[in-house]
């Protein structure tokens, strides 16, 4: 292996990989080696620009921290999440679909009642949440656990409200024997995904947007059923068509309905103008096998 070329290293670095003992690591790699060199030659790589990006992906991995993944933010943008998501969780269409997990869950959130109230005060239009956790058939699914995380009005989820040292927008619900789960918070709003590190700088480069539609993810898991991570979004929302991080699906749109304070599903419930929001969640069994 000497005297190699722009012909010949691809091959070379291939076969130093040959004793490779996992064969889908084999796999992966080799591949990985073949799109890697294929690209380089395609742009025809500079070593200026080649450093560049190391420079770049050093920044990103630094950037990391237990709460603040700059890799996956950026595994996000690049739609290689949600590339990853399709390719592996094809469900039918009557299934609710995953979207991004992103990086604001929290496995430190209270466990609450239904019908909590778990906006911890925040201002904010209230928001009347109903919910339900149906299998293909349409029958309930009792004992699941759904997890709801959600930003304020202003667009931050609760680690980044000032002077906010509690969990807040965010719980673990227990479906009842009808599939039931029900809460209170705020209305969130749209937000910027983080833009001070190198995906900021990418984002920048491109002229994209940083602004995802407003949402409000969920997470529910049960037994013997496929785990599902996703988001509803109000369908007037104006960034649905350029979300950052591609999460978007028309059935993940939901009308999060206004009503005055008098008026509509929840007038008991408070004396503010609010919004209600009903929706019935599809869990898909866990493959056999
Ligand atoms: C989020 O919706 O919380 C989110 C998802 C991906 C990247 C950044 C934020
Ligand atoms: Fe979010």
């Amino acid at each position: 292996m000497r005297d190699l070329t722009s012909e010949t290293i691809t091959e070379a670095v291939i076969s130093t990989m040959r004793d490779t003992k996992d064969s889908r690591v084999a796999e992966i790699l080799e591949s990985l080696v073949r799109h890697v060199h294929a690209f380089v030659r395609e742009v025809e790589l500079t070593e200026q620009e080649w450093a560049r990006g190391v420079a770049f992906l050093t920044r990103t991995g630094q950037l990391c921290t237990p709460t603040r993944q700059e890799f996956i933010l950026l595994s996000d943008v690049l739609g290689i999440t949600m590339l990853v998501d399709a390719l592996g969780n094809g469900r039918p269409a009557e299934a609710t679909q995953n979207s991004v997990l992103g990086p604001f869950f929290r496995d430190d959130r209270p466990q609450h009642a239904d019908a909590a109230d778990i906006s911890g005060g925040l201002p904010g239009t209230p928001l009347f949440f109903e919910g339900r956790v149906v299998n293909r058939e349409g029958a309930p699914v009792a004992g699941a656990a759904v997890d709801v995380w959600h930003s304020d009005a202003d667009g931050h989820y609760d680690m980044d409200v000032p002077g906010q040292v509690d969990p807040a927008m965010r719980a673990l619900f227990r479906t009842d024997e009808t599939g039931h789960f029900s809460f209170r918070s705020i209305r969130p709003s749209s937000y910027p995904i983080p833009g001070d590190g190198p995906v900021g700088e990418l984002m920048s480069a491109t002229s994209r947007s940083l602004m995802r539609p407003a949402h409000v993810h969920l997470l529910i898991e049960a037994a013997g059923f496929q785990r599902v991570t996703t988001m509803l979004f109000p369908s007037d929302d104006p960034y649905l068509d350029a979300d950052p991080v591609f999460g978007v699906k028309e059935s993940l749109t939901e009308s999060f309905d206004r009503y005055e304070a008098d008026a509509g599903p929840c007038r008991e419930l408070t004396d503010e103008p609010y919004t209600a929001l009903r929706r019935t969640f599809v869990l898909e069994p866990v493959a056999a096998g």
